[in-house]
């Protein structure tokens, strides 16, 4: 792969970039009508940028498509944004104003969502290790729904809203033994991790943890069991995985509905809709991936002579990922000598780990632009890294860079919406950058820079 024609190329970048990214003619990228240089001179560097029209369309497109699909078969669809991803007040408004709802896994990301005045009942509340204080929070809030993860659970919140003279309206999240992400799918017998209740038998071939859960669940007055929720993992091109775990959640509902008489009224299928993240990738599209489960979804309804669930789903990085780059500062240039004879030009930037840990925690790949100019110089093979102490502190692995890279260069990074923001941390005492919102030629800073006092003054000394 070499990345020479896209230094010089003028126009829109194209994917993994977001829709309003383009090259001017004088070399300099815009983002939504704003230049980088602008940006970083305005903002200084790094600095998250999020393009608002591509996220709106995305929701917008997320929306329609599900909802247009399921429409087809006989159903409606909920899309929640999951505010995990990335969830700033704005964000969250914008995410409304689309037609979202909001899906929280915490009580700040409640607290965020509920700042930005989305409706109690339009929120839900996940987490496999809820304190009291965020099941009451939710529970206070009015929230539409909140996703059981264990069986205690089921007795906490049945106890706390017992202690509010409440009936909380709660799913159970279950395990199906799919688990999916990149491009593969697996369906495993058993699992070994610690979200959601299990659909296989117990150890005796009596119900597993999910049917106790459910039938704990439609026994306690002080719930209203909605349904059932699956998420069977993130970053999955390949729709098989969806489509299997529903056919194993709706059989479960209609096991339930034969055994106690309650058909709920809900199905979750989870978010994990893939993004590109390198030039070439081919990201799901909602169209298809909305046609094909909302097919599935009926198939296996008429099979089991079960009306259809209302269906919603959880999309965080389809949404938020693409509309998101980072936008840094190039520092020290070192060329290094490998072994095999070729030469490997390390870019540093002005961040790092702190502000991207995916490189670092998944291997994850991303791409790299020159973007306050355009150079005709040879590309040189570079790994962009950041200013930690650490070797590790990877921001691109491999990429192309004109070979005059310099100090003082601005260099953004793709795609980094979602999972960027959200996971960033203060190693080495960084102050997390801030994010800046572009639209129609202008800037507008949601999240501010933190600063060095904003550490000191959590530092009691
Ligand atoms: N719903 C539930 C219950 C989830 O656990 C998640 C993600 C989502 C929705 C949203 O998934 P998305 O559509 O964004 O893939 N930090 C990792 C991803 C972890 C996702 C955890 N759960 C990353 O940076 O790739």
């Amino acid at each position: 792969m070499t990345g020479a024609g896209n230094q010089a190329t003028t126009g829109v970048l194209g994917v993994p970039w977001s829709t309003g990214v383009r090259r001017r003619d004088d070399g300099v990228v815009e983002v939504g009508g704003v230049g980088v240089d602008a940006l970083a001179a305005q903002q200084g560097t790094p600095a998250y940028v999020l393009d608002e029209a591509d996220f709106r369309a995305r929701a917008r497109g997320y929306r329609t498509a599900f909802a247009t699909a399921f429409a087809e078969v006989g159903t409606g669809v909920d899309v929640y944004y999951a505010g995990k991803a990335l969830l700033t007040v704005a964000v969250a408004r914008w995410a409304r104003e689309e037609g979202l709802r909001v899906d929280t896994a915490s009580g700040g990301e409640l607290a965020v969502a509920l700042r930005a005045g989305v409706p109690g009942a339009e929120i839900g509340l996940h987490g496999n290790n809820k304190s009291d204080a965020e099941i009451l929070a939710a529970l206070d809030a009015g929230v539409g729904r909140i996703i059981v993860d264990s069986l205690v659970e089921i007795d906490r919140v049945a106890a706390l809203a017992g202690s509010r003279g409440l009936v909380a309206p709660v799913m159970v999240r279950v395990t199906t033994g799919v688990h999916a992400g990149g491009h593969e799918y697996i369906s495993t017998a058993h699992e070994d991790q610690k979200f959601g209740l299990s659909v296989n038998p117990g150890p005796d071939g009596g119900d597993g943890p999910a049917m106790r859960a459910l039938l704990a669940a439609v026994e306690r007055p002080e719930l209203h069991l909605l349904g059932i929720h699956s998420h069977i993992g993130s970053q999955i091109l390949d729709p098989a995985g969806f489509e299997a775990a529903a056919r194993v959640v709706l059989r479960l509902r209609a096991e339930l509905a034969e055994r106690t008489g309650v058909l709920v009224g809900e199905v979750d299928l989870g978010g994990g809709y893939g993004i590109a993240y390198l030039p070439g990738e081919v990201p799901l599209d909602p169209d298809r991936i909305a046609k094909d489960v909302a097919s599935a979804v009926a198939a296996v309804c008429a099979e089991l002579g079960t009306p259809l669930p209302r269906i919603s789903i959880e999309p965080g990085r389809a949404i938020v990922g693409p509309a998101g780059l980072t936008l840094y500062t190039v520092g020290t240039v070192k060329p290094v000598a490998l072994d095999d004879g070729r030469v490997r030009t390390y870019v540093s930037v002005d961040g790092g780990m702190s502000d991207n840990i995916r490189p670092a925690l998944y291997e994850a790949q991303y791409h790299a632009e020159l973007v306050g100019r355009t150079s005709t110089a040879e590309p040189v093979l570079a790994r962009v890294v950041g200013k930690h102490c650490e070797s590790g502190d990877i921001v691109v692995h491999e990429t192309w860079l004109p070979g005059d890279v310099r100090d003082g260069d601005l260099l953004a990074v793709a795609a980094t919406g979602a999972y960027g923001r959200s996971m960033a941390s203060n190693y080495n005492l960084l102050t997390r950058p801030p994010v800046v919102a572009v639209s129609g030629g202008a800037s507008r800073v949601l999240v501010r820079r933190e600063t060095v006092d904003d550490l000191l003054a959590l530092d009691l000394g």
